[in-house]
């Protein structure tokens, strides 16, 4: 076998340092922020059925028609990689109806779909999404809207959009449809090969088609609200008068229609001008789903973390920026001092300071660049001068001064570096 055998499939990565100090940093900004807004996490497992998404997502969808990795085990059952959240989040809520009609509910994890590889489109990517039960109410609606870029300004992101629309009520589903085939059927032959399919199973998603052609078609179209009941496009107004009380910039987009068939009311999309041809950040809206007797509706978004980290970066944002070095790094010259450093790091590690040592016997200079490339701001030497006289080489290694310091001072100075500056 070649060593290309054991690289990761294409479109899938190992996450390690560097990267996963910025991984690290927008995980516990978000988790944070998250417990703010009263939502708790929930896992559910990466494999399931087949039939939890395709009919949650919808079996026209790109997602169910071409984009899940989807096999049988050895005992025959059709399962699926998921390709997304919401459907497995609500098939776990749905099981717990009782208490979970007001249930709010993050996740944070991989998702599998199986595209071609490009800039922006991995196979296995990362999502954060949220999902909070309710019926639909333009509060609640915003406000899951408002939750979503105060993450996006918690991480430092600058220069995205929020964009928005309304797929109708229920009963506005086939109105709309109707009158997108009545307009599109005449155009057929311009449409483009997948638009055409779409036409009769699914004509909503023409209106998002990224083909020159289709566009041009789509642009002269009148926006889809018109053909809606007047309640739905209420409903959008008032979403939208929410946000601009909560001062959450939003653009409407009469084209926005999102490529999963549970929604309802109100979608939303938010974009960036770093991220080139695949600039969605992440996506949501208002949806209704049934697992089993269970109906439920709710909001949710998510966003593809790879998309953000790619985001921060074009605006020079860096992982190693993110780096946490070890507090000390211990530097023994001798048996006696290494054995003892060996203690020392012991009790430093379990007063709370993060700490660290060569174990493999290498040379002082060796040492000293281990420690110097950790990037940590303190290195203890510790030889036989010291080992007799029972003092520390203290190394603050910003200015590169360096002072003789007994036990007390050296623990005072490691557990409490601040106060310790300050003293000095
Ligand atoms: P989605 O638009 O399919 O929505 O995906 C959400 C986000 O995941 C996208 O905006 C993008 O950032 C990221 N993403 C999707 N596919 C890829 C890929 N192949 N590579 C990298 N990133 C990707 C959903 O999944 C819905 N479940 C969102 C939702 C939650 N709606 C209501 N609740």
């Amino acid at each position: 076998m070649g060593s290309d055998s054991f690289q990761p499939i294409q479109g899938m990565s190992d996450i390690a340092a560097p990267d996963i100090y910025a991984w690290q940093r927008l995980e516990g900004i978000a988790r944070d922020l998250l417990r703010r807004y009263a939502f708790t996490e929930v896992r559910t497992p990466v494999l399931e059925r087949a039939a939890v998404f395709e009919r949650s997502l919808g079996v026209a969808t790109d997602v169910v028609q071409k984009e899940m990795y989807r096999f049988q085990d050895r005992g025959g059952r059709d399962l699926v990689l998921r390709p997304e959240g919401t459907a497995g989040v609500i098939r776990h809520l749905c099981g717990r109806a009782q208490e979970a009609h007001d249930a709010r509910v993050y996740y944070l994890g991989p998702m599998f779909r199986s595209e071609r590889p490009q800039a922006g489109r991995r196979r296995q990517f990362h999502q954060l999404g949220v999902e909070a039960i309710g019926a639909p109410r333009p509060a609640a609606d915003a406000e899951i809207m408002a939750l979503q870029v105060d993450l996006l300004r918690a991480w430092g992101l600058e220069g995205f959009q929020l964009q928005c629309n309304t797929r109708g009520a229920p009963g506005d589903h086939e109105r709309v449809a109707t009158e997108l085939r009545a307009r599109l059927t005449a155009q057929h032959d311009a449409l483009c090969p997948d638009c055409r399919r779409r036409l009769q199973a699914n004509p909503l998603r023409i209106l998002d088609c990224k083909q020159e052609t289709c566009r041009e078609l789509v642009d002269a179209l009148p926006p889809v609200t018109e053909w809606m009941d007047p309640a739905a496009r209420t409903y959008l107004d008032e979403v939208v008068a929410i946000l601009e009380r909560l001062e959450i910039p939003v653009v409407r987009n009469p084209q926005l229609v999102r490529g999963l068939d549970y929604y309802v009311h109100t979608v939303w999309e938010i974009t960036h001008p770093g991220l080139g041809a695949q600039d969605a950040l992440s996506g949501g809206g208002r949806y209704t789903l049934t697992f089993g007797k269970q109906t439920m509706a709710g909001v949710g978004f998510a966003m593809g973390l790879e998309r953000v980290l790619a985001a921060l970066q074009s605006q020079g944002q860096q992982a190693a920026d993110w780096a946490e070095a070890p507090q000390v790094w211990l530097v023994a010259q001798g048996q006696a001092a290494f054995d003892e450093n060996l203690v020392l790091m012991q009790s430093l590690r379990m007063r709370g300071v993060a700490c660290a040592m060569d174990l493999q016997g290498r040379s002082l200079k060796a040492q000293m660049r281990m420690a110097n490339r950790s990037g940590c701001p303190y290195v203890v030497v510790r030889g036989d001068t010291e080992m007799e006289q029972g003092t520390f080489q203290l190394k603050h290694m910003a200015d590169g001064t360096q002072r003789a310091v007994e036990m007390p001072e050296l623990i005072n100075t490691l557990c409490h570096p601040l106060a310790a500056a300050e003293q000095e």
